[in-house]
């Protein structure tokens, strides 16, 4: 059980919160299915195995709030799945849920894609703006092909790669997040970008959702990661895949013209301080995301 403060009024209405148990994924399912996301209950046990869960239950044991947390190194996570039912919105109960994660979480710095629907709630307990995430899907309409600068290959990934690619991972997005990767490996598909020089960038497609995701995508350069996107792109041809790629123009043209519409869009937030400015220009970029809970 989780602790909260005796006097908070939640507690007056019975409203329990607690840790979160596998057998909770079923109802916490049920809520991301009333919102219209396309989660499987597959995708929620990947999540929770990954990181940790609080739920907000009635007293008749209904599960009436969810959130999820992933400790992405000893000081970075991200917050995701965090879905109130709408008959209880408005009480409190998602800035509790928020609290007690944060609560999970002292001194880390926090990361989420917020939903316009969530973005008052998270201003309100420290976080700010950082982006936007386009969220880009459909049925690809056409197999693309982009090749690479010379002396460049695409190959699938292999298991000794797992350290180069955590390196470049970290790299991008500062938050160590090799337990996904390493989940990826096993769950997914992976490819890389190499050449006499190195890696220069990688990237995952898997079962997600209503069809496939493609990402993270992550690379030195968008010369790199656009070749990875059609790549995926062609072999998922005829089929839904969803991309969801940090605000960028050019990339948001060309998934237009492969049948993968801008749907929708979030907010990315944070509560560090301020931007972190000691990025290296050479340092790899994040092309497009895991997913907007995982980052
Ligand atoms: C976002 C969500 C979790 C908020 O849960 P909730 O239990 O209704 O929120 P709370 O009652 O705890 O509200 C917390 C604070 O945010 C404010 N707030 C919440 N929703 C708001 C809205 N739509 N507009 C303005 N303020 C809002 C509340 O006023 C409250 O502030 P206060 O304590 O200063 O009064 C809920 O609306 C939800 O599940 N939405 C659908 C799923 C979703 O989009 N989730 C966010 C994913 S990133």
């Amino acid at each position: 059980m989780i602790q909260i403060a005796p006097s908070h009024p939640l507690l007056q209405m019975q409203i329990t919160f607690r840790v979160m148990q596998t057998d909770d994924l079923t109802q916490a399912w049920q809520l991301s299915k009333d919102l219209a996301w396309p989660h499987r209950l597959e995708d929620w046990e990947q999540m929770l195995s990954l990181g940790n869960g609080a739920v907000a239950t009635t007293p008749e044991g209904s599960v009436i709030g969810t959130i999820l947390w992933w400790m992405w190194g000893p000081q970075t996570a991200c917050l995701g799945m965090i879905i109130v039912s709408p008959a209880w919105q408005g009480h409190g109960i998602g800035k509790q849920l928020m609290t007690l994660a944060r609560q999970a979480l002292p001194g880390f710095r926090l990361h989420l894609n917020a939903t316009s629907a969530g973005v008052p709630l998270y201003e309100k307990t420290g976080f700010r703006s950082t982006g936007v995430v386009a969220q880009h899907q459909g049925n690809v309409s056409t197999v693309p092909l982009i090749p690479l600068p010379e002396g460049y290959r695409m190959r699938p990934m292999g298991t000794a790669d797992l350290n180069a690619i955590c390196a470049m991972d970290a790299a991008a997005l500062k938050m160590d997040r090799s337990a996904l990767i390493e989940h990826l490996m096993d769950d997914g598909r992976g490819i890389v970008v190499d050449s006499e020089k190195g890696i220069q960038g990688f990237s995952f497609c898997r079962k997600f959702g209503w069809g496939h995701v493609a990402g993270p995508v992550i690379a030195t350069d968008s010369i790199f990661a656009l070749p990875m996107l059609a790549y995926w792109a062609g072999t998922c041809a005829g089929q839904f895949l969803r991309v969801d790629i940090p605000q960028d123009e050019t990339l948001a043209t060309l998934l237009d013209q492969w049948g993968l519409l801008r749907v929708s869009s979030v907010v990315s937030m944070t509560t560090e301080p301020t931007e972190n400015t000691d990025t290296l220009s050479d340092s790899p970029s994040c092309f497009a995301l895991c997913s907007q809970a995982l980052g």
